[in-house]
């Protein structure tokens, strides 16, 4: 009897710690409202985002795909608080980036948000592993877990034998990976990745795709990537296309 009981109270924990793990799983953490980037050309608007309503929630893996120029990158910019819209509210985890002060901005996309994107923006009298360690010495980690951390990311990305190479001895493919090992780095509840595997040959975009995979999985971070490629577009659970600035389709698997 006892032996009953204590059976039926673990299923009933076990059920409650999936409900739970379903609420954090499906929780918002991207609410995008009526957003829109106007630029102009020679005095002629360019409505690069152009009426964007979408949400995300924790733990997705989301690829947005859509011609050249359709607004992929700004779409993405401003996400990441890089980008600041012409109208329209982005929230993330409630906070409406854009309502921050510079200061309180950075802040928040240190803490939130990894960046892999087209320009690396990596350090060039940083080493690679320096590159990546360097954010989370902005977080103030201990040494040796930055180091062990940066190790250890750099070998995921197979630049094991690159730790302290400058990114000008790099190819673009090696300055790439190095920029998805420092986005990972800082432990981010989400990662923003304009085209991550643009430059990279098809081992190289097998790994990376293992690595997203992976910390998606067992860390629920969110991933948002926009891409040209179709072995990525087949790894996502969620295809958002857009075009002339809009949504156009948006297909969870
Ligand atoms: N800083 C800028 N000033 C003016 N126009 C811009 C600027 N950035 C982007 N645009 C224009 O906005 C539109 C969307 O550009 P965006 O870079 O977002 O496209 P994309 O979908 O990322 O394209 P690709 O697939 O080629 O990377 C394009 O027409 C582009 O010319
Ligand atoms: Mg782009």
């Amino acid at each position: 009897m006892l032996l009953v009981q204590t059976k039926i109270s673990k299923i009933t924990i076990y059920n409650k710690f999936l409900i739970q793990k379903i609420k954090y799983k499906q929780m918002k953490i991207i609410e995008i409202k009526e957003l829109h980037k106007t630029y102009e050309n020679a005095g002629i608007p360019v409505h690069a985002v152009n009426g964007i309503d979408l949400d995300f929630n924790q733990g997705e893996f989301a690829a947005i795909v859509g011609p050249s120029g359709s607004g992929k990158t700004t779409f993405l910019n401003m996400i990441g608080g890089l980008d600041s819209p012409t109208k329209g509210n982005i929230l993330i985890n409630g906070v409406e980036i854009n309502s921050l002060s510079d200061r309180k901005r950075i802040d928040f996309r240190m803490k939130n948000i990894g960046f892999v994107f087209q320009a690396y923006n990596l350090i060039p009298v940083l080493t690679a592993k320096e590159n990546v360690e360097f954010i989370m010495e902005l977080q103030k980690r201990p040494k040796k877990e930055r180091e062990q951390r940066a190790i250890s990311l750099l070998e995921a990305v197979g630049l094991g034998n690159k730790l302290n190479e400058r990114p000008k001895r790099l190819s673009g493919g090696q300055q790439q990976r190095v920029a998805v090992a420092r986005a990972l780095a800082s432990k981010p509840k989400f990662i923003l990745a304009d085209e991550p595997t643009a430059n990279l040959d098809s081992t190289s975009t097998k790994n990376l795709l293992n690595i997203m995979e992976k910390l998606n999985r067992e860390e629920n971070i969110t991933f948002i990537f926009s891409t040209h490629d179709q072995r990525v577009v087949d790894k996502a659970r969620r295809i958002i296309t857009i075009d002339d600035g809009k949504i156009k389709n948006d297909i969870k698997k």
